[in-house]
């Protein structure tokens, strides 16, 4: 068996401090948003394990839909573009729209949906990011209103990140050895 625990060179956060985070994200969230039945907005498909345990912690009444972008393919860096893979199946306007990220990076992909969210006139748009990558220089100005936590600029995978589309099983996040990916 491959067993790819062992291409990981640190364990960064373990299922305990994942679900702790998301704990105290959801109870934020449960307070802010407890008469205003939001949308959560998961983007595919990084954040779809992050979105379904946030969800759980959420104690009010919500509704969920996706959407997928892609600006990364199978590189470590982004190619300075989003694509939209699948849109939205509800219409937002008027609703309280939060966006749920797993991991906030260039900022690029934040950018680009909030552009394109907001034009559709939602009561309100705010963003949950599990995790905020602290890197050098980032243009973005998004400022996720709920931050689960901050990571170094370091090539992370599990608990829904990929690289070259696998790793997203692990329940934890990991840093990524070097040799796999260069
Ligand atoms: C990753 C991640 C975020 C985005 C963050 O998605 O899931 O959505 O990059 O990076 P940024 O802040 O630099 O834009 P990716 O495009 O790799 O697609 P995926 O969710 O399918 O893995």
């Amino acid at each position: 068996m491959n067993d790819f625990h062992n291409d990981i060179q640190e364990v960064l956060l373990d299922e305990e401090s994942i679900h702790e985070i998301n704990r105290k994200l959801g109870e934020a969230i449960t307070k802010d948003y407890a008469d205003k039945n939001p949308l959560v907005i998961s983007v595919l498909r990084g954040a779809v394990i992050f979105t379904a345990d946030l969800i759980r912690e959420i104690k009010c009444p919500l509704g969920i839909d996706f959407m997928a972008v892609s600006s990364y393919g199978d590189s470590t860096k982004s190619s300075g573009t989003v694509r939209i893979l699948k849109d939205l199946d509800t219409e937002i306007e008027g609703r309280h729209v939060l966006i749920a990220e797993d991991v906030l990076d260039s900022g690029l992909t934040l950018d680009f949906l909030m552009d394109m969210l907001k034009n559709r006139k939602p009561a309100s748009i705010e963003v949950v990011a599990f995790a905020v990558k602290d890197v050098e220089g980032r243009e973005s100005a998004i400022e996720p209103k709920y931050v689960g936590c901050h990571v170094g600029d370091e090539f992370i995978v599990g608990y829904g990140l990929d690289y070259a589309e696998q790793y997203r099983n692990l329940p934890y996040i990991g840093v990524l050895k070097p040799e796999i990916y260069s």
